[in-house]
């Protein structure tokens, strides 16, 4: 059931990946629209293309678009509309594009939880997709995004399908992420605990085994089970094995018009 207790919200949402042949109407697509445009902004540099069209996410399937869906929203660092303006006011672009991307991404991170937290509230569902970034040159094509526009994010959304098993996800514990006055460098035996959280945290829900797949290792070689797989394995497979494509991020964005990256 829908809440509109923030607190409810928050702590029950989980990530949606299959969902229910309801549209998502124009009403509410504008009701939680307004409600992702309604964050903090530094510059007000996030713009978003969304569809309804299975036609046109079917052509943009390799960024793993569940097949259910029902609106696919990507999420732009729009530093063209910054740059129009500025030209409406005389001046020319002059800044940072390192910096000016970063600022993109905090104002586009905060649009997106701003806008699935509104998702929610209306019982709709969601997941992230994260590859965006990597397949721009596909999303701008498709999409007819122009240079000095960049993908962030994406997002599926619908309505949950009742038949999809969803748990609330392990996360770290806050004495291993939120630290008062400074830093704390977690020891051995903390990250060994922070580790042993997460890992029975996902062994109780049997992901990895209900999922049936595990990273496979490059080297061919593993002495890991699926039942003994857990999530600090998963995470470290992810990040220990090079790049996920040929072609490295800042080239990608480069080719965009962020030339001086
Ligand atoms: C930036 C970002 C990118 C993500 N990309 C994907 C994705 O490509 N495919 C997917 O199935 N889930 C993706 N997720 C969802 C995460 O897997 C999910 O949030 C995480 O496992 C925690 O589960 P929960 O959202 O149910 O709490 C992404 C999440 C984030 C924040």
């Amino acid at each position: 059931m829908p809440s509109s207790d923030i607190f409810d919200i928050i702590h029950n949402r989980r990530s949606i990946r299959k969902f229910t042949d309801q549209p998502v109407t124009e009403e509410v697509l504008e009701k939680i629209l307004e409600a992702g445009f309604r964050a903090p902004f530094a510059t007000q540099l996030c713009s978003v293309v969304y569809t309804r069209k299975p036609e046109i996410m079917k052509k943009l399937r390799r960024l793993g678009v569940y097949p259910t869906t029902k609106v696919l929203m990507i999420f732009l660092i729009d530093v063209r509309r910054l740059e129009k303006i500025m030209h409406q006011r005389g001046h020319a672009y002059n800044q940072d594009d390192g910096m000016t991307l970063w600022l993109g991404v905090q104002d586009v991170s905060l649009v997106v939880e701003n806008l699935i937290l509104a998702a929610e509230a209306l019982g709709l569902g969601s997941v992230l997709l994260g590859n965006a970034p990597l397949n721009a040159d596909l999303l701008c094509q498709v999409l007819k995004i122009p240079k000095r526009v960049y993908p962030v994010v994406g997002l599926c959304l619908g309505y949950p399908d009742p038949t999809e098993e969803t748990e609330i996800r392990p996360r770290f514990a806050l004495k291993h992420s939120a630290f008062e006055d400074s830093y704390h460098d977690l020891s051995e035996s903390e990250i060994r605990e922070a580790m042993q959280i997460m890992d029975e945290g996902y062994l109780a829900q049997d992901y990895y085994v209900r999922l049936g797949a595990k990273i496979p290792l490059r080297t061919g070689k593993d002495d890991i089970s699926l039942d003994e797989y857990s999530w600090c394995e998963h995470i470290s497979r992810k990040y220990c094995q090079g790049r996920w494509t040929e072609e490295p991020l800042v080239a990608i964005i480069r080719k965009h018009g962020f030339r001086d990256l």
